[in-house]
């Protein structure tokens, strides 16, 4: 396990996810409260200061754009994240199924198995759909202990993205599962 005082220190929160699915948009609507009709490629690292967050831990958010970036990045950012967000999106059937071909692998290959990050599945877009996309999610959270929790956001209508950094705060601070299994230890 990460000592906790490193981690009340600064907490980096990495969103990961496929091409186009609104990541940057996300980190912009947090920051600015309102969505922005054009976004760069990648989002600057921001830093929220503590007294702003609900947790009062600062918490550097990390965006990813896998044209900006190269992959030896990314992996350097998903090592040194204390959690990461899994962006995909509701209306995107090929990104969700990204979540466990791509994203889950990438990311167990490069986290140490005694002290796996906690992930977060965060479906953007819900304003374009009227279903939600639990039902295909559900199966997946109990396949995957190291996913503390999922959330339906649009970065359009700002729904839940004020929620999304608290799920992400919160499964760092008060982690629910076990992020460390015995059983599993060769
Ligand atoms: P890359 O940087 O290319 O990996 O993409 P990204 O994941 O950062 O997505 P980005 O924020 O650039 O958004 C991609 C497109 O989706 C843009 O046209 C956004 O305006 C749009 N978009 C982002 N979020 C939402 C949302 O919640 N609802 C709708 N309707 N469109 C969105
Ligand atoms: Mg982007």
């Amino acid at each position: 396990m990460k000592p906790t005082k490193l981690i009340r220190k600064m907490l980096k929160t990495v969103l990961d996810g496929c091409s186009k699915v609104g990541k940057t948009s996300l980190i912009m609507s947090l920051v600015s409260e309102e969505f922005p009709d054009e976004v760069p490629l990648r989002a600057e690292e921001i830093t929220i200061p503590a007294d702003v967050t609900p947790e009062r831990v600062p918490t550097h958010i990390v965006d990813y754009s896998e044209a900006e970036q190269s992959d030896e990045q990314l992996y350097q950012e998903i090592s040194k994240a204390n959690v990461i967000c899994i962006v995909y999106s509701v209306n995107n059937k090929k990104s969700i199924e990204k979540v466990t071909s791509h994203w889950i692998p990438l990311i167990n290959d490069r986290t140490d198995k005694d002290s796996r990050v906690p992930l977060i599945l965060v479906g953007n877009k819900s304003d374009l759909v009227e279903h939600s996309s639990m039902e295909t999610i559900l199966p997946i959270m109990n396949q995957y202990q190291d996913i503390e929790t999922c959330v339906e956001c649009s970065a359009k209508n700002l729904k839940n993205i004020s929620e999304l950094f608290y799920y992400a705060q919160k499964a760092v601070l008060h982690p629910t599962g076990p992020l460390y299994c015995p059983e599993q230890k060769e």
